[in-house]
């Protein structure tokens, strides 16, 4: 036995397709290092729904909160589109990260070199860029009460509510501090402070925290214009810290400065469990990408870089972490490609299985 759980939640579309991959990944990992993993499988979204009427049993529930990290696919599709909000696949991801209460999602959107030129912006714009979005994920207008569609008069409304507490703003603050502490000691904490109360709160609790790491160069950007700057010259960030909706639009807006939305992993932390690993939840950017599943054309590489997020923050494993990290910067650099990376001509896409076999040839050639 091992000491390492691992809890695998393929879930919809693209999701099984690009967890097969990962599973070769660990599966290399305990024969070429003798790191194992003890792995259960489960369902979570519209397939659970399927299977038991619900995007989550209480059952996979629980199992997610004793395992030390869980490894999350994608969850959706179209065929789920008209089914009652409370059971949409979607209300599973969600449930997982608030009863996990993993309030910080880190985003990290970095450009390889060998894709620089892929970009929809100029090369010098994208070329060397390594940034990480914080992003809060508990909270916020995604969890806000009073919500619903009520009847007022002759028509309907639909309501959600905007709602930070100062905790909640702290301890996400707090994790970005740190991890800006890490890096380039620059923070850049985005929220629209000029419209929103929730946003003048939450830039007077990160102004507080700031005083704690006086080290850390502090900004603040209203986000609209934040989403502008990221776009016009990114390198001029190092971690943004932001609320849970601005957080999702920006961060799929960094992942099309790395080429794809195929590329852009991210982790959910919780606070330290009693082994005082974090509680976690590692996935995609990226959603199921109805358009795409079923061909065997998804890109692996967002679900292989955020399993090497699980070995870096569940497993103090960073040496390997960076292993895994350079074998699919060296897949990268040898012209491999699935489809959405394609932009020279004449160039034949790998499949998604092709791609997790080179990314594992080159883990091996790399010993
Ligand atoms: P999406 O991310 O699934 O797809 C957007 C576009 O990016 C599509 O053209 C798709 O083909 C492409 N794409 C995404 N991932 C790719 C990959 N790995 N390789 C190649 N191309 C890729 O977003 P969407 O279409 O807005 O949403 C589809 C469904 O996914 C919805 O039900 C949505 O709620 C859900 N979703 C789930 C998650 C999640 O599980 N974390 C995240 C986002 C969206
Ligand atoms: C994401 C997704 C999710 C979100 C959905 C699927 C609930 O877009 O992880 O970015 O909005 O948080
Ligand atoms: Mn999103």
């Amino acid at each position: 036995m091992t000491d390492r759980s691992l809890l695998v939640l393929p879930g919809d579309g693209i999701g099984p397709e690009v967890m097969a991959e990962v599973r070769k990944i660990i599966d290399w990992y305990g024969t070429a290092r003798g790191i194992t993993f003890d792995v259960t499988e489960d369902l979570v979204g519209g397939c659970a729904y399927d299977a038991h009427g619900t995007p989550l049993t209480d059952a996979t529930m629980a199992k997610a909160q004793e395992v030390d990290a869980v490894l999350l696919g994608a969850v959706g599709g179209p065929k789920y589109d008209k089914l009652d909000f409370s059971v949409k696949p979607e209300r599973g991801l969600l449930r997982l990260r608030k009863e996990m209460d993993l309030f910080a999602n880190l985003r990290p959107a970095q450009c390889f070199d060998a894709l620089a030129d892929f970009s929809s912006l100029k090369k010098d714009v994208v070329a060397g860029l390594d940034i990480m979005i914080v992003r809060e994920l508990t909270s916020g207008v995604y969890f806000g009460e009073p919500r619903g569609i009520i009847e007022e008069g002759n028509e309907r409304v639909g309501i959600n509510t905007q709602r930070y507490t100062e905790s909640e703003i702290d301890r996400v603050a707090r994790s970005a501090f740190e991890l800006a502490m890490k890096r380039n000691k620059k923070l850049c904490s985005m929220e629209k402070a000029n419209v929103m109360e929730s946003g003048v709160l939450w830039r007077e609790v990160v102004t507080e925290v700031g005083k704690d790491y006086p080290e850390v160069e502090l900004s603040h950007m209203y986000a609209d214009a934040g989403a502008m700057q990221l776009t016009r010259w990114p390198k001029q960030f190092d971690v943004i810290v932001t609320d849970n909706l601005f957080g999702d639009l920006l961060s799929d807006l960094a992942a099309m400065l790395t080429g794809s939305l195929g590329m852009l992993p991210s982790a959910s932390l919780g606070a330290p469990m009693a082994n005082g690993r974090p509680k976690a939840l590692y996935e995609p950017v990226h959603g199921s990408a109805p358009d795409i599943a079923g061909q065997g054309k998804a890109n692996p590489i967002a679900c292989i870089l955020s399993f090497a997020m699980a070995l870096r923050y569940s497993f103090d494993l960073g040496d390997e972490a960076d292993r895994l990290e350079k074998a699919v910067e060296k897949v990268l650099a040898d012209g491999k490609r699935t489809a959405d990376l394609l932009g020279e001509e004449g160039v034949t896409p790998l499949s998604t299985a092709e791609m997790g076999d080179a990314v594992v040839e080159a883990l091996q050639a790399g010993l």
